[in-house]
């Protein structure tokens, strides 16, 4: 039978053997700490970059985007773009194809980083609910039809839904199956003097 010297011993020398790995555990849950933090700052700023983008085509300030009505195509993996925009008074309908929405910690973290001030009372009613949906993980599908922001997954080329002021994809007209299909929506879409601006990405598809 073992001594209580012989547990001394050998809780010294679990104890030691702990501490000489817990420095480097704690390293690494910091660094992984730390790109967690820095991943959902990239995210928050490309929403921020997204939306900059779509203004300078447009050649509008965010003003611009009070009380007009937005159709994005391919809603991709968030809607933190769409998410700005309705902070700057737009109403959105984001569409894609696919249910490609996901509600990780990274993106859910970028949700609180865009919309900080959802409990501001500046904050309009609606909105301050979709805020609160998006920090709880809700889907956006599920928005209510007269929420700020709403998603459908459709394909562009099947999109029912007109009277848009403004129609924009992102990285999305390159992926569509029938182009000819989603112009068609697109012009059908949109109210008379209505807008619309793409960017299409070739760099990544090697096409340039
Ligand atoms: C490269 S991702 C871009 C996503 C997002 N716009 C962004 O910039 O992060 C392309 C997106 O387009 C969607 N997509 C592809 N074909 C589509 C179609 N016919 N109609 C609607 N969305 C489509 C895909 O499911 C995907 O979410």
């Amino acid at each position: 039978m073992a001594t209580w010297e012989q547990y001394w011993d050998l809780a010294g020398l679990l104890g030691r053997a702990v501490k000489r790995r817990l420095p480097g555990r704690l390293r690494s849950l910091r660094e992984k700490n730390r790109t967690s933090q820095t991943s959902v700052a990239v995210l928050a700023e490309g929403c921020h970059l997204y939306l900059q983008d779509y203004l300078a085509m447009l050649g509008c300030s965010p003003d611009f985007l009070r009380g007009k009505k937005i159709l994005e195509l391919g809603t991709g993996e968030h809607v933190g773009t769409p998410l700005l925009m309705a902070l700057c008074g737009a109403r959105v309908f984001t569409i894609d194809a696919y249910d490609t929405v996901k509600f990780d910690r990274e993106i859910m973290e970028m949700y609180r980083l865009l919309a900080p001030a959802a409990e501001s009372s500046s904050v309009d009613p609606g909105l301050q609910e979709v805020i609160e949906h998006l920090y709880a993980g809700r889907h956006p599908a599920e928005f209510s039809a007269d929420s700020p922001i709403q998603m459908q997954v459709v394909g562009a080329e099947d999109f029912q839904g007109e009277e848009f002021d403004l129609v924009v994809s992102r990285a999305v007209l390159e992926h569509v199956a029938d182009l000819e299909a989603v112009v068609a929506m697109i012009s059908r879409a949109l109210a008379p003097g209505g807008l619309t601006v793409h960017k299409v990405d070739f760099s990544s598809h090697d096409l340039v």
